[in-house]
């Protein structure tokens, strides 16, 4: 008789980065989050994650191929499979790797991208069955960024960014990103924006933006792009706005702190304007890495 193998079990998930082609923030709520309304948009930048079953009772393991990323509880992935097993009603006896494409701490939501890409992978490895409905309300328990990680697209978010109101966004737009060295706080960010602007209008999501969406008119766009966390994130990283201003002079539509830094996006004519753009950026030497992605793009199971 020959013997039984077992091969473990596995799901792999390939998971965008988010943009924010919109973000107002109100003031702050006395839960210490801010109302937002803004456009999320997914870009074609990836963070992998694979779920593997691991032997009962042996609980969940983590490792991620970037350093400096935590491999432990305090990673959003980690919650979002104990979250899961508590859903299931089992043990949360799951493997995850991460293989990091998404700049780390760096406004991109590669955290909540891995939490959402966790809870899709688990709903599949455990045949759970559960709809995206049910995986954004657990995404929301999890983190503000994760529901819309779970669905992709474009988007718009209100709340504390948790509530998604579809989007009719026409038309691929090209980015050009540039990574800095060193991550920014999301809580920092939010914490001097609260700082310079001791009061703030309620957040209204720009009519300007989504009309350039639902026309596919990216110069429009370009024009449009506005972040209520880039002039603190400016205050904190003074050299970002060399970064945005070459992007500027280097002939891009628009440029932006992506969420809370310190990424820049730079919205492109087309995909060969972000090949010129990139290759611009990068020889101004401002920048840790200049790379391209479009959007917008949903998760997909690999
Ligand atoms: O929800 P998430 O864990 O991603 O938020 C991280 C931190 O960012 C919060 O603890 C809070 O300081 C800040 N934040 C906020 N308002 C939001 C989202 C995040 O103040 N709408």
């Amino acid at each position: 008789m020959t013997a039984m193998h077992v091969v473990p079990r596995k799901v792999q998930v390939r998971m965008p980065a988010k943009i924010n082609i919109s973000l107002k923030v109100g003031p702050p709520r006395a839960d210490g989050f801010h109302d937002l309304a803004t456009i999320f948009h997914a870009v074609s930048l990836y963070d992998i994650v694979t779920v593997t079953e691991r032997p009962a009772g042996s609980g969940i393991s983590l490792a991620c191929d970037s350093p400096g990323v935590p491999e432990d509880a305090t990673n959003l992935a980690w919650r979002a499979a104990e979250r899961m097993a508590v859903e299931a009603g089992r043990a949360p006896d799951v493997a995850i790797a991460i293989d990091k494409g998404i700049p780390t701490a760096g406004g991109m939501a590669g955290g909540s991208a891995d939490c959402a890409g966790t809870l899709l992978a688990i709903n599949e490895l455990w045949q759970l069955g559960l709809g995206r409905d049910r995986l954004m309300e657990l995404g929301a328990e999890l983190g503000s960024d994760v529901p819309f990680c779970v669905a992709g697209g474009t988007a718009l978010g209100t709340g504390r960014g948790e509530l998604l109101t579809p989007v009719l966004a026409r038309g691929e737009y090209h980015w050009v990103i540039a990574t800095a060295d060193g991550g920014l706080s999301t809580p920092r960010v939010f914490a001097q924006l609260d700082a310079m602007r001791p009061t703030a209008p309620a957040p209204v999501v720009s009519e300007v933006v989504m009309s350039a969406l639902r026309s596919a008119d990216a110069r429009a766009l370009g024009r449009a792009l506005e972040n209520d966390l880039q002039a603190p994130a400016l205050a904190l990283k003074p050299a970002l706005k060399h970064t945005l201003d070459a992007g500027i002079e280097a002939g891009a539509l628009g440029a932006l702190v992506s969420g809370s830094g310190p990424t820049c996006v730079f919205l492109a004519r087309d995909r060969e304007h972000a090949l010129d753009l990139q290759i611009a950026l990068t020889a101004s030497g401002l920048a840790a890495d200049v790379t391209r992605a479009y959007g917008p793009v949903r998760p997909a199971f690999v």
